[in-house]
């Protein structure tokens, strides 16, 4: 079959691999996927329905509806140091569809993009299907866990092929949040070397301790070679809306415009109307969602922090444990067994990078119990047999 070879080369997730197994098996578990437990909440999915009620659904602006674009412009504006005009927003179809985009605005084939790992799979996957390279720096592990980014090594990674950097943060899958003096020390770098910098901050208001992360947009400047990925999926509990946005430099901003055209031609009109509703009437729903999440994070943390074979440090932000079990080489055997002896589906850590290997991931966005009753039934798993 005559295809693109970066098509072809593509691997089929790891993650799927798992969900495959046990996907529709009452008796399992499933905490192998990035979302949460709740639907979206009443308010937001009521003015979807209003919204087609009242006729909303026709093509509209390629770039967003203007009063989208520019809710959201507020809502970052009241949120981060620095205010993001509306000129900068481009409404997309999921941060995936973000990523996509960004990608194509900017990796000819033989590009790379040095990219701040373990890290979601697909986003190296949008790199890959351009034809570029994604080239993955790790994090250091602690030794008790946690993670620390070394930013010399960063930029050593960098060549001249390097089109940019990306950096999750609160990440997917560690729950590593950047400081605010890490995005001052990668501004500078970007500036000096002429290279775009990729935040993917859709869990910026997932973190335990402050109302959002430290954001790009704390500090950045509107000309600033920085594109912001952000979505409505985890914040409002949207994930199959499949609804984002980016915020990019005002004369980035016609350029990705044009590709919107030509991948989506604009996100669902209707939906957008509801988007308006969910960042203006959502802060509730966002903190008792985090405050949710946060004790489940409390009893999985401290219940795989007494299991012997485990390290694991408390994440700061995201919904994630990511653990590391002693002994364990083959993550994705170790996934299978764990679904099939104990009916918890996770993902294997060499999902999001090799330097992923021997560690598991667990979504914890659930109730706490339902976390709680998850761990108890991996815990003879996770100790040392007996001698
Ligand atoms: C780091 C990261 N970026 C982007 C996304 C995609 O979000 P969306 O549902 O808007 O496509 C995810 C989803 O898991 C994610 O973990």
């Amino acid at each position: 079959m005559q295809i693109r070879s970066a098509i072809r080369d593509l691997s089929a997730s790891r993650i799927a691999e798992i969900s495959a197994l046990g996907m529709g098996d009452p008796t399992v578990v499933p905490l192998w996927y990035g979302e949460g437990d709740l639907p979206t909440p009443a308010f937001i999915a009521d003015a979807a329905s209003a919204a087609l009620g009242a006729g909303h659904t026709f093509y509209t602006y390629k770039a967003g509806l203007p009063e989208l674009r520019a809710t959201i412009a507020e809502y970052q504006s009241g949120l981060y140091a620095r205010p993001t005009g509306p000129e900068r927003i481009l409404v997309t179809s999921s941060a995936m569809t973000g990523l996509m985009l960004v990608s194509q605005t900017l990796i000819d084939a033989g590009d790379n993009l040095v990219i701040v790992a373990p890290v979601w799979p697909n986003i190296t996957a949008a790199v890959s299907v351009m034809g570029g390279e994604p080239r993955l720096v790790a994090l250091d592990p602690l030794p008790g866990g946690g993670w620390r980014l070394d930013i010399e090594r960063l930029v050593a990674a960098c060549d001249g092929r390097t089109r940019g950097i990306f950096v999750n943060s609160p990440s997917n899958p560690t729950g590593w949040v950047i400081s605010s003096e890490e995005i001052g020390a990668l501004l500078a770098v970007a500036r000096d070397r002429g290279l775009w910098l990729i935040a993917d901050e859709v869990y910026g208001r997932i973190v335990y301790g402050n109302r959002a992360a430290p954001s790009f947009l704390d500090q950045a400047e509107p000309e600033d070679r920085l594109i912001v990925v952000n979505s409505f999926s985890k914040s409002w509990a949207m994930t199959g809306w499949r609804l984002g946005w980016l915020t990019v430099p005002p004369d980035l901003h016609p350029q990705v415009e044009k590709l919107v055209e030509f991948n989506t031609s604009g996100s669902p009109t209707f939906l957008q109307h509801a988007g308006i509703v969910a960042i203006r009437d959502g802060e509730d729903f966002i903190a008792e969602f985090v405050a949710r999440c946060r004790a489940a994070r409390d009893v999985a943390i401290d219940a795989l922090q007494a299991c012997r074979r485990v390290t694991v440090a408390r994440p700061a932000g995201a919904f994630y444990a990511f653990f590391r079990i002693d002994g364990v080489t083959d993550s994705l055997a170790f996934a299978k067994q764990a679904l099939a002896q104990t009916k918890v589906g996770m993902a294997p850590g060499s999902a999001f990078g090799p330097m992923g290997e021997g560690y598991l991931r667990m979504c914890f966005a659930r109730d706490p119990q339902v976390v709680a009753d998850a761990v108890d039934r991996l815990r003879p798993l996770l100790e040392y047999p007996s001698p």
